[in-house]
């Protein structure tokens, strides 16, 4: 009998990845990692008859490129050019670090994805319970009705009421649990959208994490006041303050635009505290603050020296006036029918 644990990171290996025997796939962790993940995808890995390494190193003080005087970037760098598969588990993400910059750019083939912080918990409730197949079928439909759409409106119980032009320049993500061709994937269940730069008006309120700097939910919902993609106000409680503060010590114009939008769709996430598992709860909607790509918004992206994101949970949208979802189930009816059983 295999344990729900091992039978969660068989699903992550086989049908999210489809590693195929003779593949390489490194997999990386820190000091801080889940050994019992480790150990788990590893012999997933080897019964699909590919060859697994692990790397560990100890746990940076700092993520991404601030990491790179402490790790040993021109050996971990070669491994993951040199791989087919890199799965990151690391606590302090290498994501956006030197040797994640040389693999992203230098390996043509890797398939890359960043699962920082997992526990078994997290992977029997993310990865192990989802109906990945069925989920697929439902996201891609979700994110084309989204690509084809001029406009979306969002509002939530707790006081959102945003509406914005959708970009056909820009471009639509879509992590449905399907990691089979080479690039940067992550957890299952988000569809981003970055809205037409300057087109965000309304009011937007974070009911859930709010990441940076608090890694939680607010006491009090913090209000955001947006015109023109940029806000204009931060209102709530003590944290609404410091919030606003947050944002506008950067001294940096980027760091009070809207950025990105992206529809939670993962049917096991729960609000823990865990961003990557907070924005893909079911029915929430996480706005990002500040720094948008050139990938996914070219040709420039938005310049903006750092990044945030709040959750909107509960929430009811609107594609050109057509209600998609309402307080978090979805309601239009060709979509009802595709979505997995919860
Ligand atoms: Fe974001």
């Amino acid at each position: 009998m295999k344990t729900e644990l091992q039978i969660a990171a068989d699903k992550l290996v086989r049908d999210i990845f489809g590693v195929q025997p003779g593949e390489s796939v490194v997999l990386t962790a820190d000091y801080a990692s889940n050994q019992n993940v480790l150990r788990a995808v590893s012999d997933s890995v080897r019964e699909a008859g590919a060859l697994v390494m692990t790397i560990t190193v100890p746990t940076p003080g700092c993520v991404g490129k601030a990491a790179d005087p402490e790790l040993p970037v021109r050996p971990l760098s070669a491994a993951l050019c040199a791989c087919d598969v890199w799965i990151e588990f690391n606590h302090q993400w290498l994501l956006y670090s030197t040797p994640f910059e040389k693999a992203s750019q230098e390996n043509k083939k890797l398939r890359y994805m960043c699962l920082v912080d997992f526990d078994e918990e997290l992977m029997i409730r993310t990865v192990g319970h989802v109906d990945t197949r069925q989920l697929q079928i439902f996201m891609r439909r979700v994110a084309q009705l989204t690509r084809d759409a001029k406009t979306m409106r969002v509002t939530t119980p707790a006081g959102c009421d945003v509406s914005f032009e959708i970009d056909p320049a820009h471009y639509v993500a879509c992590d449905c649990g399907d990691a089979t061709m080479p690039g940067i994937h992550m957890l299952t269940g988000q569809i981003n959208v970055v809205p037409r730069f300057g087109s965000v008006q309304g009011t937007i309120v974070f009911d859930g994490s709010v990441t940076p700097p608090f890694g939680r939910s607010p006491a009090v919902p913090i209000r955001l006041t947006v015109k023109d993609g940029v806000i204009q106000s931060v209102e709530g409680g003590e944290e609404a303050s410091s919030y606003e503060k947050y944002l506008r010590d950067f001294q940096d114009a980027g760091m009070l635009k809207m950025a990105h939008i992206a529809y939670g769709f993962n049917p096991g996430a729960r609000l823990t505290g865990n961003i990557v598992e907070d924005e893909r709860v079911w029915g929430a909607t996480e706005w990002g603050i500040g720094y948008v790509s050139d990938i996914d918004a070219p040709p420039c992206g938005q310049d903006a020296v750092s990044h945030s994101d709040g959750i909107c949970l509960k929430s009811s949208v609107w594609l050109d006036g057509i209600q998609i979802m309402d307080r978090g189930e979805i309601v239009l009816p060709e979509l009802a029918e595709l979505a997995p059983k919860r």
